[in-house]
């Protein structure tokens, strides 16, 4: 793979009568595909991390309510629209951090209700144009994502970054890692630090893998090494993504990167959050209230399918923190680069 932007990899594509994703379970040692027909796969898929990364999550879900709808029967409206909420609610279980789950059921039930007068069949066809609209967009805004944060990143740049938020998370491009890619292409010379991100490692596995792949100079990090890279001058921003935003900038991203916003708050480091509109909750006026993932503590019990705590070890294993906004320098979104005060300056965005 080149090192231009157009080349990233797909994470996710339409095919026809199906989807395919590339199974992030398996990277960084093998690429395996993995073809999905039917509403319970996908929610297996999005639930076990196959498919991940806010964005790519949403789209994964427009994709599966197609796939929910597409066998139902074709007589009165209002007995498919019951199954509509069915399939909804279902894939609205899979994973509760990352908002752009329940914002793309939400935009395919809003369009069906929209077209309830059509025949069910032309709703179908409707539905799947609107995931594959909600998937190009993606894509489109990524891509901005990337061009908007460019003029934020000096030459040389060192850039610290956590978990992934590469074209795997996305339709394409990525939101930090998006940014990332843009800065290399304009010749910046810059160089990621990557934080290995416990305890699935997407940062070791996943972003290593998009950075190498795109020959971006890079150097893998455990996460407890960040604050000493900050304390030495090492760094010279953070970029993160987020799986949702609070109204007033607070935001939930995987765990460890409150701590990371703390550090480079003590060491004044330039914290940067890179988002796409859809991933911020006008709903909630503060992270209080963003629902946490909690997963199985199998996770951090074993380590490559081995035991690394005794047996029947007590656990807890949220997968996200929230970073109050107070730590965050400003976010990059496809409309520009917001500073603070966030909450103002959202609700601008937003009336726009
Ligand atoms: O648990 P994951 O791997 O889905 O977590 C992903 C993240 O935390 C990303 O930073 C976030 O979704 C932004 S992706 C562009």
């Amino acid at each position: 793979m080149g090192n231009n932007t157009e080349t990233v990899v797909q994470s996710i594509e339409w095919r026809d009568d199906h989807v395919r994703i590339l199974d992030q379970t398996y990277l960084p040692n093998r690429e395996v595909y993995s073809d999905i027909r039917d509403v319970g796969r996908m929610w297996e898929a999005i639930k076990k991390l196959r498919i991940r990364g806010a964005p790519a999550i949403g789209i994964a879900a427009a994709y599966g309510m197609y796939l929910g709808i597409k066998d139902l029967p074709e007589n009165a409206f209002e007995s498919f629209w019951v199954e509509v909420e069915r399939v909804a609610d279902y894939l609205e279980t899979a994973r509760p951090t990352a908002v752009n789950l329940q914002w793309a059921t939400e935009r395919i039930k809003t369009t069906i209700q929209a077209h309830k007068e059509k025949d069910i069949s032309e709703i179908k066809e409707i539905v799947l144009k609107t995931a594959q609209t909600i998937h190009d967009e993606d894509k489109r805004i990524c891509k901005k994502i990337g061009e908007n944060g460019v003029q934020l990143v000096g030459k040389g740049a060192k850039i610290l970054t956590h978990c992934n938020t590469g074209s795997l998370a996305t339709g394409q491009y990525g939101t930090a890692l998006s940014v990332i890619f843009h800065a290399h292409e304009q010749g910046n010379d810059i160089q990621v630090w990557v934080d290995e991100t416990r305890p699935l490692l997407q940062g070791s596995r996943l972003t290593s893998w998009e950075l190498m792949n795109a020959e971006i100079p890079m150097k893998l990090i455990t996460d407890s090494t960040a604050g000493s890279l900050m304390r030495r001058g090492e760094v010279d921003m953070v970029i993160v993504g987020t799986d949702r935003v609070a109204a007033n900038g607070d935001t939930a991203n995987k765990i460890g990167t409150y701590p990371l916003a703390v550090l480079a708050h003590e060491n004044e480091v330039p914290f940067y959050v890179a988002v796409p509109l859809s991933t911020i909750d006008m709903n909630l006026e503060n992270g209080d209230n963003i629902p946490i993932e909690e997963r199985d503590g199998d996770e951090i019990a074993n380590f490559n399918d081995a035991q690394v705590a005794p047996k029947k070890v007590e656990t807890y294993n949220p997968a996200f923190d929230v970073t109050p906004h107070k730590y965050i320098t400003g976010f990059i979104t496809e409309k520009g680069i917001v500073e603070p005060p966030f909450d103002e300056n959202f609700k601008e965005l937003f009336e726009d």
